[in-house]
């Protein structure tokens, strides 16, 4: 059967490396799955239970929506100070409170991307805690850290030239897809 994955982008930055990353992506999705990218969470406002007691923001519901009807979440971030950038947290405090909710029992995995040599890992095991708590099922192998990333993407056109990365990103998604299957049966 078909397969179809979201992307959830954990930077705000126009000329992001996750970005770029995030967009490659459904080039390098493998036979039987299809991926799209979710909303931006910058449209998110600051988390406050009293915003959410008024209303949920649209573009909440709306990606809370889009999470549900996917077979997978494929996260791809930044680290910020060895841990995830408070955009993507605030993003998930959002998210974890709408119910149902969304991330309860979706498989997911993480891809981080940094000019540094172990590209992101740190943030990896605090975006995994939370996802612990939202009971999500997050992928555990292969672990997608992309270390010396602008050496990988082309400056010009923003996309992701590295064909090793291009492989091992392949064969992520279709370890995600695996899960996806097993946890349907
Ligand atoms: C960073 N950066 C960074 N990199 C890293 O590998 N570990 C870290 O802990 C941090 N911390 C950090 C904090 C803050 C506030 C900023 C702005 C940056 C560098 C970061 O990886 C770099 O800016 C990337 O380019 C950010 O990803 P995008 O926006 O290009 O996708």
């Amino acid at each position: 059967t078909q397969l179809h994955f979201v992307t959830l982008l954990g930077s705000l930055r126009r000329a992001s490396f996750n970005a770029a990353i995030a967009r490659s992506l459904p080039q390098l999705a493998p036979q039987g799955v299809s991926i799209s990218a979710l909303g931006s969470i910058a449209d998110f406002p600051h988390y406050s239970q009293d915003v959410q007691d008024e209303a949920f923001p649209p573009a909440v519901l709306a990606m809370a929506a889009q999470i549900q009807a996917a077979d997978g979440v494929i996260i791809v971030t930044p680290e910020y100070n060895y841990s995830i950038p408070g955009v993507l947290k605030n993003a998930i405090d959002w998210l974890s409170r709408v119910t149902p909710q969304p991330l309860a029992k979706k498989p997911v995995a993480i891809q981080t991307a940094s000019p540094g040599q172990i590209g992101g890992a740190r943030a990896q095991y605090h975006l995994r805690q939370s996802l612990v708590f939202l009971d999500a099922f997050v992928l555990n192998k292969p672990e997608a850290m992309i270390g010396l990333v602008p050496s990988k993407i082309d400056p010009q056109t923003l996309a992701l030239t590295d064909a090793p990365t291009r492989a091992f990103l392949t064969r992520q998604i279709s370890a995600l897809a695996d899960l996806a299957r097993t946890l349907q049966q």
